[in-house]
């Protein structure tokens, strides 16, 4: 059985990370005084399925409402195992339709069989269609005294005001990182397995949040590292990454030794680069945070980061950018006046690197990548949906599954939570564990317009390096010297 499975909390103290919700929730219960409807919202994997079952069993327990249930009454019994007729789950993003919804208010006209209430927890409540909204909304005003309504939704804007102003809304947060740490600790103390605490450390930092992730991944690296999760193992199984190199990298930017960061630029050059910075922000506002760099040089290397930004945006050639982004941190680290320097400094660029990648498509690739958008419509149809729309394959080969990615801001933050705990696993069961992902930034609206002008075949070849010194000339003045670039 799957971790999220075997340790889904069966009482209120099992819950974690949701402390105010679950005092709030015991109270009502052992003052009785209960509310006839509750939205649950928050981030996937947060409890809110959990907690609406424990507290439906606490409404039914015959000792109850009680924030104790007795666990051995036929109510608790039948609740436990997900049989309790009273308690009546239903799945919105499956049923939507105002059909659905009546079929459900018919229920509501019958008194409960053996429970004292007769419980709807309808999950995914966004999902519903504007009619069907309306026609609940009837029954929420002046529901039957036996009925009561546990809604649950990852996106409580997506709910009518009508339907939000006559429930009690609890907001389940994201879980802290240390709390889902130790709490994993706990899981793994009991399945008997070993691990090291930077390994345990990553998998929690890439749930973001969510326990059920978190526990997906553990679930994975335990099958992937043969019960002795590693670091190495835990970096390989989710292609991030090994933290360690970030502080290595800052090391040597500190020391000025630019040929070994020439080695790691070399090693981490097929890292998806928004990836990448990402991991240098967080190392960053760690360091401002415990002081451990002076705040201008922080700032410059804040700047050099969005420099580097605008360039990735430009499609430049991973190396390039990361080379330039380094070596330039390095000169800002120097205890001279920052524009001065630059302006001295005969830098040479060998933009010998840049140079783009052919293209060629192979229709084994294809099939893999239809493969890993119908698992991940599997998984989460929005999710699904996001990939599907703005995500397209362009190549597979030597390992390196590149696409193009073109996502609205929607989407973008679905990609971002959800690439380490849930793409990148797909991606891993389809194309092999190790897969290098290349991302080609969408092409912005300029480059369309100046396609349109060139001849496509052409354009790719001639556009770009121009575009490439124009950025090095921005970024380092135009007195700059480019010594070579090949294309
Ligand atoms: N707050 C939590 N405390 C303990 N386990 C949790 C918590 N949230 C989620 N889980 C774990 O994740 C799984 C899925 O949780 P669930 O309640 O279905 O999340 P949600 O409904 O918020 O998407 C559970 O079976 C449990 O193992
Ligand atoms: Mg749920
Ligand atoms: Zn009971």
């Amino acid at each position: 059985m799957v971790l999220a499975l075997k340790y889904r909390p069966k009482k209120f103290e099992q819950i974690i990370g949701q402390d105010a919700i679950v005092k709030t929730l015991t109270n009502a219960l052992s003052q009785n005084k209960l509310a006839h409807a509750y939205l649950f919202s928050g981030l996937r994997g947060s409890g809110k399925t959990t907690t609406a079952r424990i507290f439906a069993k606490a409404m039914q327990c015959e000792n109850g409402p009680t924030p104790t249930p007795c666990e051995i009454c036929e109510n608790c019994k039948m609740a436990n195992e997900n049989s309790h007729i009273d308690i009546i789950e239903m799945d919105a993003a499956s049923n939507r339709k105002i059909e659905d919804i009546r079929e459900l208010i018919e229920h509501t006209k019958y008194k409960p069989s053996i429970g004292r209430y007769k419980i709807f927890i309808i999950d995914e409540v966004h999902m519903l269609t504007n009619e069907a909204f309306n026609a609940l909304l009837k029954t929420l005003e002046e529901p039957p005294e036996y009925v009561k309504f546990i809604m649950a939704t990852t996106d409580p804007l997506k709910l009518p005001s009508t339907i939000l102003s006559r429930v009690q809304h609890f907001r389940f947060n994201k879980i802290p990182e240390h709390t889902i740490e130790s709490y994993l600790q706990k899981v793994l103390a009991e399945e008997n397995i070993g691990f090291e605490a930077e390994a345990l450390r990553l998998i929690v930092k890439n749930a973001r949040g969510s326990v059920r992730d978190s526990l997906t991944l553990l679930d994975q690296a335990i099958a992937y590292s043969s019960g002795n999760i590693t670091l190495d193992k835990t970096v390989e199984m989710l292609g991030v990454l090994n933290p360690e190199i970030i502080s290595k990298i800052f090391k040597l930017i500190l020391e000025g030794n630019k040929k070994e960061l020439q080695t790691i630029i070399y090693e981490i050059k097929d890292y998806d680069m928004e990836f990448i910075i990402d991991e240098i922000i967080l190392f960053l506002k760690e360091a401002l945070f415990n002081g451990s760099l002076p705040l201008i040089t922080l700032q410059r290397f804040f700047n050099i980061i969005n420099d580097s930004k605008e360039l990735i945006k430009l499609n430049s050639d991973n190396e390039f950018v990361l080379s330039l982004m380094f070596f330039r941190m390095i000169e800002a680290t120097k205890p001279h006046k920052i524009d001065d320097l630059i302006k001295n400094l005969e830098q040479k660029i060998d933009i010998n690197a840049y140079k783009p990648k052919e293209i060629q498509i192979l229709p084994k690739g294809e099939e893999l990548f239809e493969t890993l958008t119908k698992k991940l419509f599997q998984r989460d149809s929005e999710l699904g949906e996001c990939f599907k729309n703005s995500i397209k394959f362009i190549s597979y080969e030597n390992n390196i599954l590149t696409w193009e990615s073109c996502p609205n801001p929607e989407c973008k933050e679905l990609f971002k939570r959800y690439f380490s705990p849930v793409i990148r696993p797909l991606i891993n069961e389809v194309f092999g564990v190790g897969t290098k992902i290349d991302v080609k930034r969408c092409p912005t609206p300029q480059h369309q317009e100046e396609k349109k002008e060139i001849k496509p075949s052409t354009n790719m070849l001639d556009d770009k390096p121009t575009q490439v010194i124009n950025k090095v000339r921005e970024i380092f003045g135009s007195d700059v010297e480019i010594t070579k670039i090949n294309h």
